[in-house]
C-alpha cells in the first residue's frame, strides 16, 4: 500500500494497448487513473513550443516542474486553460516525449507529481516505470506487450478513423526506433518489473486483458470485487 492507497501499474510499449486496459480498469473499479505519458507529452509540447532543445537539461526540468498542468474529470489535459489533449496526441509529440523523458532530470521532477496521484480508494497507473520506479510498492504489476507490426497495426487504424494520412511501414518504423530510446536509456528504462503479471495482447482482445487483470485483483483483494 501507498500511504493505505491500491495501487496497479500497467507499464508497456506504445501501441500495447495499456492506455486503453488502464483506463477500462479505473472506470470498473471506480479508482483514479494517472496517464503518465501524457505528462511526458505535455513537457515535449512546451520544449518545442518554447524553442528548448533536448540537450537543455536544467529548462526542460523547469518546464516539467513549472508546467501549470491538470487533468478535468472527463480527463482532458489543460494547460492553464488550454485544452491540448488532441494536440499531445500526434506522432510528433510521441517523438517529442520520448526525447525528453530520456532527460534524468525531467523524470526526477515528474516523480513528486506522478506520486501525488496515489489516493483512495486505488490508483491504476499507466507508463514505462510505475512499476519498476514510480510506484515500487504496488500491489498488481502489470507488464503488457505486443508485436511491433500489431502494434503498427494498431495505431494505423487509429489515426485512419481519425481522417490523417498514414503509412503502416512508417508507423512500425517509428514504433521499433522509440522502443529502442525507451528501453536503452540510461534511467528508468522500460523493463517488465520483477513480480509483474506478463501479458502479450498480440492475439488477446481488449476484454481478455481486463480479464485477467481483474482475477488477479480478485485474488489480491479478496474484498474488493
Ligand atoms: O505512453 P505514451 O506513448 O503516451 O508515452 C509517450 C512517451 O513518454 C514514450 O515514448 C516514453 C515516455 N514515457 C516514459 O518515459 N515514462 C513513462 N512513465 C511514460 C511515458
Amino acid at each position: 500500500m501507498n500511504n493505505g492507497t491500491p495501487i496497479i501499474t500497467i507499464d508497456g510499449p506504445s501501441g500495447s494497448g495499456k492506455g486503453t486496459i488502464a483506463k477500462l480498469l479505473a472506470e470498473r473499479l471506480g479508482w483514479h487513473l494517472l496517464d503518465s505519458g501524457a505528462l511526458y507529452r505535455v513537457v515535449g509540447l512546451l520544449a518545442r513550443r518554447q524553442g528548448i532543445s533536448e540537450d537543455a537539461a536544467e529548462q526542460l526540468a523547469a518546464l516539467a516542474r513549472e508546467m501549470p498542468l491538470r487533468f478535468d474529470a472527463e480527463g482532458r489535459a489543460l494547460l492553464a486553460d488550454e485544452d491540448v489533449s488532441l494536440e499531445i496526441r500526434s506522432e510528433t509529440a510521441g517523438n517529442q516525449a520520448s526525447k525528453v523523458a530520456a532527460v534524468p532530470a525531467v523524470r526526477q521532477a515528474l516523480l513528486d507529481w506522478q506520486r501525488g496521484y496515489a489516493r483512495p480508494p486505488g490508483l491504476v497507473a499507466d507508463g514505462r516505470d510505475m512499476g519498476s520506479v514510480v510506484f515500487p510498492n504496488a500491489e498488481i504489476k502489470v507488464f503488457l506487450t505486443a508485436s511491433a507490426e500489431e502494434r503498427a497495426n494498431r495505431r494505423y487504424k487509429q489515426l485512419i478513423e481519425k481522417g490523417l494520412d498514414v503509412n503502416v511501414a512508417d508507423l512500425a518504423a517509428d514504433i521499433r526506433e522509440r522502443d529502442e530510446r525507451d528501453r536503452n536509456r540510461s534511467l528508468a528504462p522500460l523493463v517488465a518489473p520483477v513480480a509483474a503479471l506478463e501479458l502479450d495482447s498480440t492475439h488477446l482482445s481488449i476484454e481478455q486483458v481486463v480479464q485477467q487483470v481483474l482475477e488477479r485483483v480478485a485474488q489480491t483483494f479478496p474484498d474488493l470485487l
